[in-house]
C-alpha cells in the first residue's frame, strides 16, 4: 500500500503564520511515520495563487498579482524548509503543469454534462472566496469566519450541478463513517448535506486572474475548483517524465482546518465523482489555533491581526520545539489557545527538563558508571512491560491521525523513564561496587527506553532525535520495540538537546 498525504494549499495573500505551519507539521508527522513504517509515501503541500483573496491583497499592496504571488510563494516555501517538512513536492497553482490538467479535467466534467450556464445571485465572501449558503451567513449578512460584510453578487457564471450529487454523497456518508474525521467533523459535513445541496459557481466572469475556462475563455475557473484539483494534478507532473497518479491516487489523508470543511467534504467528493476519479480515503479536519483578539480568544488569522510568527519561534528555538508544542498544547481535532508564554513553559518543563535532561543524564551516567558502554545484559522486565505494545498503539492512533493522543502515549513513557531514574538512583548504586551488575542493567534498560521513545518521537522531532540516536550509536529508525537485551555498544557525547530558555 502507498501513502499519500496533503495539506491545503495556502493563499499567498500574506506571509504564512502559525496556523499554516500547524497543518503542514501535522501532515509531515503522518508522512514521516508512514515512510518509517516502510510505506511508499508522497507528501504534497503548496500554495493557492489564484482567486479573489490574492487579487485583493495585490490591489492593497499596489503590485500585480504575479509579483505578489512570486514573493509570498517563496515565503511559504522557505517555511517548509525551516520546519523540516519532508514534502515530496511543493505545488503552485500558477504552474503550467497544474493549469493544463485543471483544464483537461474540467473539460471532461463539462463534456459529461455536469455544468450549465446560469446567473448567480447571493452572498459572497471575498476573503473566503465562498458563495455562502443560508446557514453560513452571520448577523447583518457577515462572514462567520472573517467577520466582514458579505457582498451581494449577481453574475453570469458556469455552474457545477452539485445538487445532482445529493444522493451519491448521502450514500458515501452512509457507507464510510471514516471518510471525514474526527466524528464531529463527519457530523458537520452530514448536517450540511442534509440541508440540501445547491448548484455552485464553477467559473467567474468578473475575474481574470485564474485558470481560463477552455470553452468560455473570458471566464476563469472559480478558485476552489482550480485549488481542490491540485491534489490530483500534482501527481501528474511532480516528477518530470513520470506520472505518479496511478501509484498514489486516491489520497490517504487530506489534512485541513475546519474553515474549509465544506469544500473538502462536499464539493470535492462531488467533483471527483463528476470527473470519474476515485475518492480520498480520509479527510481529517483539525480545529483552530486561537489567540487573543479584542479580549477574546479567536481564530488566529491575518485579518484579525492576532497571529504568531513561526519564523521568529524557529529562529530562537529551532523547528522541533515548535512541532512538539503544537500537538501537546492543542488536542489535534479540537480548537485551542496558543501563546508564546505557553510555548516557553512547555519548552522548559517538557523538552528541557523531562526529555532533554533525561537524555543528557542517561548518557552522562553511562559515561561515568559504565565506561561509556551500554552493556549487553538482559533488561529490566518491568520496564519492558511498560513499553509493551507502545509502537503498535502509536501506529493505531496515527492511522486515525490522532497526533496528540499518539504523542501523549510516547510522552507517558518519557515520564516513566524519569521515574525509573528516581526509583533506582544509579548514583547511589555506583557507591556500592558489589552492585555493579545491577547498575549496568538499569542503565542499559534506561538507554533502551530512551532509544525507543526517541525513535517514536522522530516524526515529531526530526532533528533532535537524530542527534540523540547518533549519540546512542543506534541511528536506525526501524527498531521500534523495547529489546530483551542491551545492545552492547559505546555511546558518544551529546550537547544539551534543549538548552533551558
Ligand atoms: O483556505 N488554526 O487557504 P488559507 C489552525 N487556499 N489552522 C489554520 C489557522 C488557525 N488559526 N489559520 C489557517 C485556503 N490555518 C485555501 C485552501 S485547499 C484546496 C485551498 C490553516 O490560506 C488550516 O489548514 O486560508 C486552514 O484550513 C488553512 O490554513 C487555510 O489556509
Ligand atoms: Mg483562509
Amino acid at each position: 500500500m502507498t501513502f499519500y498525504v496533503t495539506t491545503p494549499i495556502y493563499y499567498v495573500n500574506a506571509a504564512p503564520h502559525l496556523g499554516h505551519a500547524y497543518t503542514s507539521i501535522a501532515a509531515d508527522v503522518l508522512a514521516r511515520h508512514a515512510r518509517e513504517s516502510g510505506e511508499e509515501t508522497f507528501y504534497l503541500t503548496g500554495v493557492d495563487e489564484h482567486g479573489e483573496p490574492v487579487v485583493l491583497a495585490a490591489e492593497r499592496e499596489g503590485v500585480t498579482p504575479q509579483v505578489l504571488v512570486d514573493t509570498n510563494a517563496e515565503r511559504f516555501r522557505a517555511l517548509t524548509t525551516l520546519l523540516e517538512l519532508s514534502n515530496d513536492f511543493f505545488i503552485r497553482t500558477t504552474d503550467a503543469g497544474h493549469i493544463v490538467r485543471v483544464q483537461e479535467i474540467l473539460q471532461r466534467v463539462h463534456d459529461a454534462g455536469h455544468v450549465y450556464r446560469g446567473t448567480y445571485q447571493g452572498w459572497y465572501c471575498p476573503r473566503c472566496a465562498d458563495f455562502k449558503s443560508e446557514s453560513e451567513i452571520g448577523p447583518d449578512n457577515s462572514c462567520l469566519i472573517h467577520r466582514i460584510p458579505l457582498i451581494r453578487e449577481s453574475e453570469e457564471n458556469w455552474f457545477f450541478r452539485l445538487s445532482a450529487f445529493q444522493e451519491p454523497l448521502e450514500r458515501l456518508y452512509a457507507d464510510r463513517a471514516d471518510f471525514v474525521m474526527p466524528r464531529h467533523a463527519y457530523n458537520e459535513a452530514r448536517s450540511f448535506l442534509s440541508q440540501g445541496l445547491q448548484d455552485v459557481s464553477l467559473s467567474r466572469a468578473k475575474l481574470s486572474w485564474g485558470v481560463p475556462v477552455p470553452w468560455e475563455p473570458d471566464h476563469v475557473f472559480y478558485v476552489w475548483f482550480d485549488a481542490l484539483l491540485n491534489y490530483v494534478t500534482a501527481l501528474g507532473y511532480a516528477r518530470p517524465g513520470e506520472d505518479l497518479t496511478d501509484r498514489f491516487w486516491p489520497a490517504s489523508f487530506h489534512v485541513i482546518g475546519k474553515d474549509i470543511l465544506k469544500f473538502h467534504t462536499i464539493y470535492w467528493p462531488a467533483l471527483l465523482m463528476a470527473a470519474e476519479l476515485a475518492l480520498p480515503r480520509h479527510v481529517f479536519v483539525h480545529g483552530f489555533l486561537l489567540s487573543p483578539h479584542d479580549g477574546e480568544l479567536e481564530k488566529m488569522s491575518k485579518s484579525r491581526g492576532n497571529v504568531l510568527d513561526p519564523f521568529a519561534i524557529i529562529d530562537e528555538y529551532g523547528p522541533d520545539a515548535l512541532r512538539h508544542y503544537l500537538f501537546r498544547e492543542v488536542t489535534f481535532g479540537a480548537d485551542g489557545p496558543v501563546s508564546l508564554e505557553g510555548f516557553r513553559s512547555r519548552y522548559d518543563t517538557e523538552l528541557a527538563n523531562e526529555y532533554g535532561n533525561l537524555a543528557n543524564r542517561t548518557l552522562n551516567m553511562i559515561g561515568r558508571y559504565c565506561d561509556g558502554r551500554v552493556a549487553a545484559v538482559s533488561l529490566d522486565r518491568e520496564l519492558a512491560g511498560d513499553f509493551a505494545g507502545l509502537a503498535s498503539r502509536v501506529d493505531e492512533l496515527l492511522s486515525r491521525a490522532e497526533l496528540s493522543a499518539a504523542l501523549d502515549e510516547i510522552w507517558q513513557r518519557v515520564r516513566r523513564l524519569n521515574r525509573y531514574v528516581e526509583e533506582h538512583a544509579p548514583w547511589q548504586l555506583a557507591k556500592e561496587p558489589q552492585r555493579a551488575a545491577e547498575l549496568e542493567r538499569i542503565l542499559a534498560s534506561l538507554a533502551e527506553g530512551l532509544r525507543v521513545v526517541t525513535v517514536l518521537l522522530h516524526p515529531y522531532l526530526p532533528g533532535k532525535t537524530v542527534e540523540l540516536l547518533d549519540a546512542l550509536g543506534r541511528p536506525e529508525l526501524a527498531a521500534r520495540e523495547f529489546g530483551a537485551e542491551g545492545w552492547g555498544g559505546a555511546v558518544g557525547p551529546l550537547a544539551p538537546l534543549f538548552p533551558k530558555s
